[in-house]
C-alpha cells in the first residue's frame, strides 16, 4: 500500500474517502479480532489506524460518519467476560475405550453399591462435541449463563446464550425448582458449520477447523450481535445447583427438560446392565452418520438419582457416569522431520513434523512420537509415509510406518545424544529410585536450560496457574529474549517497570492498549489462592487436584512453605504429615523434597512470594459434625459399602484412616470387628455402630 497522504494535506473529498476506507478497514480488523480471535494486524498498527481516523475527524468534524470507528468500536477490544463461580462445579467425565471398559464400569457400580446381580438401569446419551454451558433459572426465568471455564469458575456469557433459539428465556410448563442450573452443550450442526465457513471463505476470512471450535469462537464473542447471527444450538442433559429435587431418575429429568421447553439429546435411551451398555454403543455408532452434528462417543449414566448420590465423585469426575469414546480417526501423510522438544521438567519428546493432513476434520501438522524407544520400535524414519491418529483433544500421534511406501536409501533415525539447548547436556536415560531404566530422557540443565525455563513460565501463567491473560508463549519468548523476565517474580516486577513498559508499547505486536491490558492482568493476579500458587510452581507430580489437597492440608502459605523446608531436609515428621494427605504418595513427597531442596528454587519461591498476597485455602467442610475428625471403619457394614462410607465421610470433611491410633476420633464398628475395636476401647476412642454413625451425619 502506498504511504497514506499526510492528514494536514487532505482536502475535503479525499478526507471523506479516507474516513470511509478507515471505517471499512477497522471494522474488518474488529471482526477478525472478535470473530476468529485471529487479528491480522498488531495492536500498534491498529492503534495507528484509529489515531489517523481521529486526526482526520478532528480536522473535518462535519465529516464524522454515523458508523465512525471512534464512536462504535475501541472500548470493546479490552472488555472481557465477568467470572462466574459455579454453585456446583462443572466436572468432566472419565473415559472408556472398549467393551471391556464398559463392562468394568458396570461391575464397579455393582461393587460400590453392593448390588450383585440386581438390574442396574442406565441412560445412554450421545456425547456431544461442543462446549458445555450452565444456565441459571430463578422462578423459571433465565438469569445468567456461563461457560464451564476451569470447572469451578466460568465466564458470564448470558447475553450470548440468550441469542440461542433453543435456550428458553422463560421455562414452559410447571414443576421446575425455584432455582436451578440447567446444564448442557452448545454446539453447531454440520450444515450450519459448512455455511459459516463458506461465508468466511467468500469474505477472505479465516475458517474454523471444526464445528466445536466454531461453536466456541461464536459463544465467546464480546459483541453478542455477532453470536446472534451464528446458528448455535443447545442440548440440555444435566444440572448443577437445584433448590428442590425435580426427578428421581436421569430419564425423568430429561423428560422434565423437554416439558420445560429444552431440546434434549436425541437418540438417548434407557438400557439395563452391561449388555444394554454395549448395545447402546453399537446403536449410537450406527446412528452417528445421520445425526447432523458431531458426537465423539456415548455417555453412560446410572439412571437412579439416589444411586448417583451414593456413588458420588472421585476427584474431577462422577463415579456414576462414564464417556465411552469412539475410536480415533486416522490418516496417512509424510513425515518431513523429527524435532526434539524439551518439556518443563527437562523430559525430551520427539515431535514429528508432518506434511499437513486432515484427520477427523482437523489439519494436523505435528504429532508426538512419544520417546526414543517408540521411534526405534516402530522404526520411524524421516521421509516415511506414516499413519497419524487423532482422538478428541488428545495430541495427534504417529501410529505406524507404512513400510511398503518406504523409498530406497531412507536411513534409520539417529536419535540426538544431546539436548538441543545451548547447554547441550547429554541426554541420558532416566532411572527410577529403584535403579530401573525408564524410557524418559531428560536435559539436566533445569533453570539454566532456556527451553525448560520457558516451559516453566508458560506453566506458571497458564489457565490453571496464575491465568494471566495476554501473557502466552509468544510474549514470554519476547520478554525472555530481552532479558526482562527469567523467573516468575520478574513478571510482577515487569508490571511495575514503566521504562520497560514504555519500550514495549513501541514494539510490533504490542502497542498502547495491549500493554495497558497486560499490566492490569498481571496486577490482578498479585492476590492469588494458595492452591493456584502451589500448582503454578510446577513441582513434578503436583497437578491441580494435588495442589488443592496440599493447600487445604496446610491452610496458608506460611505453613506450607515452612513444612516444605522441613520436607526438603527430609524431616520424618514433616514427610509423614504430607503423606497423610489424600492423594499424596511417595512420588509427590520425593518431588517436593527435590524441588525445595534446590537452593535456587527456594530463592525463586521467596522472590515470588514477596510480590504476592497469597490467600489461605478454602477450608474443607467445617460445618458438619465430623469435619476435621479422623474416622476408622471396621467390621462389616450393612447399609453401605466400605468405599461408599469412606467417600461419604471425606465429602463431609472427615479424614478416613485404616488403623486406630491416639489420633483417631471415631471408630465405626460393625459385626465382626476385632482388634481395632479392642484397641479403640483401650484408647478410649468414641465407638459408634453403623446406625449411630448414619444418624450423626444425617
Ligand atoms: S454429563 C458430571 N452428558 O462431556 C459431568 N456431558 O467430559 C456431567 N458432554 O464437560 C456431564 N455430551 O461438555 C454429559 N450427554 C452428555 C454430554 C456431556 C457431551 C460433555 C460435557 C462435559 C464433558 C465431560
Amino acid at each position: 500500500m502506498p504511504d497514506p497522504i499526510d492528514v494536514d494535506a487532505l482536502d475535503e473529498p479525499a478526507a471523506m474517502a479516507e474516513l470511509a476506507r478507515l471505517a471499512d478497514e477497522l471494522s474488518a480488523h474488529d471482526l477478525r479480532y472478535y470473530q476468529d480471535e485471529a487479528p491480522t494486524v498488531s495492536d500498534a498498527d491498529y492503534d495507528a489506524l484509529k489515531r489517523r481516523n481521529t486526526a482526520i475527524e478532528a480536522r473535518f468534524p462535519h465529516l464524522v460518519r454515523e458508523n465512525s470507528p471512534s464512536l462504535t468500536v475501541g472500548a470493546k477490544r479490552s472488555e472481557s467476560f465477568a467470572p462466574v463461580t459455579h454453585g456446583v462445579p462443572m466436572l468432566s467425565l472419565d473415559n472408556a475405550f472398549s467393551d471391556e471398559d464398559a463392562i468394568e464400569f458396570d461391575a464397579k457400580i455393582r461393587r460400590f453399591l453392593r448390588l450383585g446381580e440386581d438390574t442396574v438401569g442406565y441412560t445412554a446419551e450421545p456425547k456431544i462435541d461442543g462446549l458445555s454451558a450452565s444456565l441459571l433459572y430463578e422462578d423459571g426465568v433465565l438469569r445468567r449463563g456461563a461457560t464451564r471455564g476451569d470447572g469451578r469458575t466460568g465466564e458470564d456469557v448470558t447475553a450470548n446464550l440468550m441469542t440461542i433459539a433453543e435456550i428458553p428465556h422463560r421455562l414452559a410448563g410447571s414443576g421446575w425448582p425455584r432455582r436451578i442450573e440447567v446444564r448442557g452443550e452448545v454446539y453447531l450442526g454440520h450444515a450450519e458449520f459448512a455455511a459459516l465457513n463458506a461465508a468466511a471463505e467468500a469474505a477472505g476470512e479465516k475458517t474454523y477447523a471444526n464445528p466445536r471450535n466454531a461453536a466456541s469462537g461464536s459463544l465467546r464473542q464480546i459483541d453478542s450481535t455477532i453470536t446472534a447471527v451464528r446458528p448455535l444450538r443447545f442440548f440440555a442433559y444435566a444440572w448443577g445447583e437445584v433448590s428442590e429435587a425435580f426427578a428421581t431418575t436421569q430419564a425423568e429429568a430429561l423428560d422434565a427438560y423437554r416439558a420445560w421447553g429444552f431440546t434434549v439429546t436425541p437418540q438417548s435411551s434407557r438400557v439395563e446392565n452391561a449388555e444394554g451398555l454395549l448395545a447402546a454403543y453399537a446403536a449410537m455408532e450406527a446412528a452417528r452418520p445421520r445425526l447432523g452434528f458431531d458426537i465423539d462417543g456415548v455417555v453412560y449414566k446410572v439412571d437412579r438419582l439416589d444411586w448417583q448420590e451414593r456413588l458420588g465423585f472421585v476427584s474431577r469426575s462422577p463415579r456414576w457416569a462414564v464417556a465411552r469414546k469412539f475410536p480415533a480417526e486416522r490418516a496417512r501423510t509424510i513425515l518431513e522431520a523429527i524435532d526434539i522438544q524439551v518439556g518443563r521438567t527437562g523430559a525430551v519428546t520427539p515431535v514429528a513434523r508432518l506434511r499437513p493432513v486432515t484427520v477427523g476434520g482437523v489439519v494436523v501438522e505435528n504429532a508426538t512420537l512419544h520417546n526414543a524407544d517408540e521411534i526405534a520400535r516402530k522404526d520411524v524414519r524421516i521421509g516415511d509415509t506414516v499413519v497419524v491418529q487423532r482422538a478428541g483433544d488428545v495430541i495427534p500421534q504417529v501410529v505406524e510406518v507404512v513400510l511398503e511406501e518406504r523409498s530406497e536409501g531412507v536411513e534409520p533415525f539417529a536419535y540426538p545424544t544431546h539436548c538441543p539447548c545451548p547447554l547441550q547436556t547429554p541426554l541420558a536415560r532416566e532411572t527410577t529410585t529403584a535403579g530401573v531404566e525408564t524410557v524418559v530422557r531428560r536435559c539436566t540443565g533445569e533453570f539454566a536450560c532456556p527451553f525448560q525455563r520457558i516451559e516453566h513460565l508458560k506453566h506458571f501463567v497458564s489457565r490453571r496457574g496464575f491465568d494471566i491473560e495476554g501473557l502466552g508463549e509468544k510474549q514470554i519468548a519476547v520478554f525472555m529474549e530481552n532479558g526482562w523476565i527469567g523467573e516468575p517474580a520478574d513478571i510482577f516486577r515487569l508490571a511495575r517497570n514503566e521504562t520497560v513498559l514504555d519500550d514495549l508499547k513501541a514494539r510490533d505486536g504490542f502497542g498502547e492498549t495491549s500493554v495497558r491490558n497486560l499490566k492490569a492482568a498481571i496486577e490482578a493476579r498479585r492476590t492469588i489462592a494458595l492452591d493456584r500458587f502451589i500448582f503454578a510452581l510446577g513441582i513434578r507430580h503436583v497437578g491441580e487436584t494435588t495442589a488443592l489437597v496440599i493447600a487445604r492440608g496446610y491452610g496458608d502459605a506460611e505453613t506450607f512453605l515452612a513444612a516444605m523446608d522441613k520436607v526438603a531436609d527430609r524431616d520424618p515428621e514433616a514427610m509423614a504429615e504430607l503423606d497423610a494427605f489424600d492423594q499424596v504418595g511417595a512420588a509427590v513427597i520425593e518431588a517436593a523434597a527435590a524441588y525445595f531442596g534446590e537452593d535456587h528454587n527456594r530463592r525463586i519461591v521467596q522472590a515470588l512470594r514477596a510480590e504476592l498476597t497469597i490467600l489461605p485455602a478454602e477450608k474443607p467442610k467445617s460445618d458438619t459434625p465430623v469435619a476435621g475428625k479422623t474416622v476408622v471403619f471396621t467390621g462389616s457394614l450393612e447399609r453401605m459399602t466400605r468405599d461408599e462410607a469412606k467417600a461419604k465421610a471425606e465429602s463431609l470433611g472427615a479424614k478416613v484412616a485404616s488403623s486406630v491410633s491416639k489420633k483417631t476420633d471415631i471408630v465405626v464398628a460393625g459385626p465382626g470387628a476385632g482388634s481395632k475395636l479392642k484397641l479403640a476401647t483401650e484408647l478410649g476412642v468414641q465407638i459408634l455402630t453403623e446406625e449411630e454413625w448414619l444418624a450423626l451425619i444425617a
